[in-house]
């Protein structure tokens, strides 16, 4: 088999990438090695940057998000007893935020790839990635039984944490950057409405916690938990409790709605970067070459940005011979991810609680969330960030 881009997974990353460059007329080959159902069941988190709703809507993959999208112009920040609403389009300018969530973004790129794009072959699962420095970089890789070959005169690694695509990186070439973090996020769904309009993120003295939404019906909160946590070894009604008491306010306004919970798992939360994101013809995209802890919502939004970014660089280099952008493609698209990097470490040591936190810490905390609640540059910057960082910089 042969095509222009092989794409390795078709998480957010891999499948808007094969959209992007089908609207533009280049074949390209997605490889999942999971079934489509499994793709489209898997919880993530849903806060789309206004870049990247501008991003779907003009690739053709709007219609729904336009739709049941829920747009939020402010998020509300919860720490000693108060609530502090940060109003995201008078802090930047008018940008704002959409709640729309991933698994509903791939089901939508999905259909419209295997409506009229390229193949996408579920239940392939690539193997390696070879001669990523000469001309035609090759994917070894399994379907039905069978061992096949997929060359390609790029290949894109949109493979996730997980993926193999990083491991073609000569280990003297890969410089990575990392940092655990020691708790993990336990996520629920709930058939009940969400208690607030808009996202709450509260900093307390028994740790995070966040509420979220997916739709108007259904809510989505975390907690921090130790790491290592067994989501079983939470009942429903320990969960709610303990969401009331991280949220609670001297607001009399303020009620927490319980409802059935009809998910529970355990995340950990990491910072990690792989560094080049590029080797030869292999590009790194999403996932695959970078993590942030999901307080801030990033992960989705950084993945957006690197497809974006290599399919302009190679259409530009398709169109006018230039091959800048694609040579600065790692370059690029770090920036974008270190900033995001920063912001996420900013948000997840502002909020949460480490086991061995003493009392300077949680001084810290407060003294950096009275700052964003008090000085507008402080707030700003929140706002700037949580409603993303352009996609390029002369954008
Ligand atoms: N061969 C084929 N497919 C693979 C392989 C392989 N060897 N290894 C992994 N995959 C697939 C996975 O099954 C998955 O569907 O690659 C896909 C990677 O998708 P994601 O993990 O969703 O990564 P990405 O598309 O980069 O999206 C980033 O996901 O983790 C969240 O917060 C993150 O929202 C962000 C988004
Ligand atoms: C989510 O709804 O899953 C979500 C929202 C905001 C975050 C993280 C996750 O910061």
């Amino acid at each position: 088999m042969r095509t222009t881009v092989g794409i390795i997974g078709a998480g957010p990353a891999g499948l808007l990438l094969a959209r992007l460059l089908h609207n533009a007329g280049v074949d390209s080959v997605v490889l999942e090695s999971r079934d489509r159902a499994y793709v489209e069941r898997r919880q993530r988190a849903g806060i789309l940057e206004q870049g990247t709703v501008d991003v779907l809507r003009a690739a053709g993959a709007g219609t729904r998000m336009d739709r049941e999208g829920l747009p939020h112009d402010g998020v509300e920040l919860r720490f000693d007893r108060r609530r502090h609403r940060v109003d995201l389009p008078a802090l930047t300018g008018g940008r704002a935020v959409t709640v729309y969530a991933q698994t509903e973004v791939c089901k939508d790129l999905i259909a419209l790839q295997l409506a009229d794009g390229g193949p996408l072959l579920f239940g392939a699962e690539a193997l390696a990635v070879e001669d990523a420095t000469t001309d035609s970089p090759r994917i070894r890789f399994r379907h039905e039984g069978r061992e096949d070959t997929l060359v390609c005169d790029y290949v894109v690694g949109c493979d996730g944490f997980w993926g193999v695509a990083r491991t073609a990186v000569p280990k003297d070439v890969s410089r990575i950057f990392e940092r655990g973090y020691p708790y993990s996020w336990l996520g629920i769904l709930a058939d009940v409405p969400p208690s607030h309009d808009e996202l709450v993120y509260a900093r307390h003295d028994r740790g995070f916690a966040l509420l979220s939404m997916r739709s108007p019906t259904v809510t989505r909160a975390y907690l921090q938990v130790p790491e290592g946590t067994d989501a079983a070894d939470w009942s429903d009604t320990e969960i709610w409790d303990e969401l009331d008491r991280r949220l609670e306010t001297d607001d009399p306004a303020w009620t927490l709605r319980r409802g059935p919970v009809t998910a529970k798992s355990v995340t950990p939360l990491r910072s990690h970067v792989h560094e080049p994101m590029r080797h030869g013809r292999l590009f790194l995209a999403g996932d695959a070459a970078h993590i942030v802890p999901p307080t801030g919502a990033k992960g989705l939004n950084l993945a957006v940005g690197d497809v974006v970014t290599f399919a302009r660089a190679l259409l530009r280099y398709r169109d006018t011979g230039d091959p800048g952008p694609l040579d600065a493609y790692s370059e690029t698209c770090l920036r974008r991810v270190w900033q995001a990097e920063r912001f996420s470490y900013a948000m997840t040591t502002m909020l949460h609680r480490a086991p061995d936190a003493t009392g300077f810490d949680d001084r810290i905390q407060r003294a950096r969330l009275d700052r964003i609640t008090t000085a507008r540059s402080a707030e700003a910057d929140l706002a700037e960030a949580y409603t993303g960082f352009p996609l390029d910089p002369q954008d």
